[in-house]
């Protein structure tokens, strides 16, 4: 399954969910650069300039990795994909991934959400260093600041969330990865879902939307 969205759609949030629900790993593209860079692998030395600029990794890098990781057992009964595919480039080759590891079902959720609340979002984000739980400081605080609510570790600000690198990468959205709600339309894989309700609503109307897939 492709969670598909621009920053601050609450791709990260919902497929923490799902994945949990539906116990698939979640699978976020951004989450594995992030850990590449604070592991800093020659992998990490090369995305972190570009993802503090706003602008994507090239393709033959982020599908390398992805490949490596959908070959790991945990991966025999599908994933939720977060971030990833985010050009045609990554659509195409994630097909042929996927048809040689025999997956055959894809499912792309399309989170449609009105451009102007992506600024509040991604600037009021906080994440939790130990398991990348998502908070936000104006709209779903932690019950204390700070401290996350799940496993007591600190809350960061993640060091892309700043105006101007969110506008680059809202912009780098528009240009590279808007394609992809056309290609998967014309594959009739699209569904569309409201993600300016409220995360629980969200939530609901993705899971009423794979339990119809589910069944026979
Ligand atoms: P990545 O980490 O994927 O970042 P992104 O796409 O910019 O998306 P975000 O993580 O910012 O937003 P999200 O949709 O996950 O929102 P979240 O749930 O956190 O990528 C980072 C970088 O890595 C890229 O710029 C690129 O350089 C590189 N990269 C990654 N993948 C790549 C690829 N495939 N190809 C090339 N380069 C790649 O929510 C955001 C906030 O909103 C939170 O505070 C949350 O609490 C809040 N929120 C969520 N849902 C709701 C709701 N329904 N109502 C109100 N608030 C909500
Ligand atoms: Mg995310």
């Amino acid at each position: 399954m492709i969670l598909l969205g621009p920053p601050g759609a609450g791709k990260g949030t919902q497929a923490q969910r799902i994945a949990h629900r539906y116990r698939l790993p979640h699978l976020s593209t951004g989450d594995m650069f992030r850990d590449h860079i604070r592991r800093d692998t020659s992998l990490g030395r090369k995305a972190k300039p570009l993802m503090a600029h706003g602008e994507l990794v090239p393709d033959d890098i982020v599908l390398g990795m992805v490949e490596d990781r959908i070959a790991q057992p945990d991966c025999d009964n599908g994933f939720v994909f977060d971030g990833f595919p985010r050009t045609l480039t990554q659509a195409e080759d994630l097909e042929r991934i996927c048809r040689q590891h025999h997956y055959g079902f894809t499912i792309v959720l399309h989170m449609v959400v009105d451009p102007g609340l992506l600024m509040r979002r991604l600037t009021g984000r906080r994440i939790c260093k130990a398991g990348g739980h998502i908070y936000n400081v104006y709209d779903r605080p932690p019950k204390r600041e700070g401290i996350c609510d799940e496993d007591g570790s600190e809350l960061i600000h993640r060091q892309d969330d700043t105006e101007g690198v969110i506008s680059e990468r809202l912009a780098a959205y528009e240009r590279q990865t808007r394609p992809l709600v056309d290609y998967y339309k014309a594959q009739g894989m699209l569904s569309a879902i409201d993600a300016m309700a409220d995360a629980d609503a969200v939530t609901a109307s993705i899971e009423k939307i794979l339990d119809k897939a589910e069944a026979p």
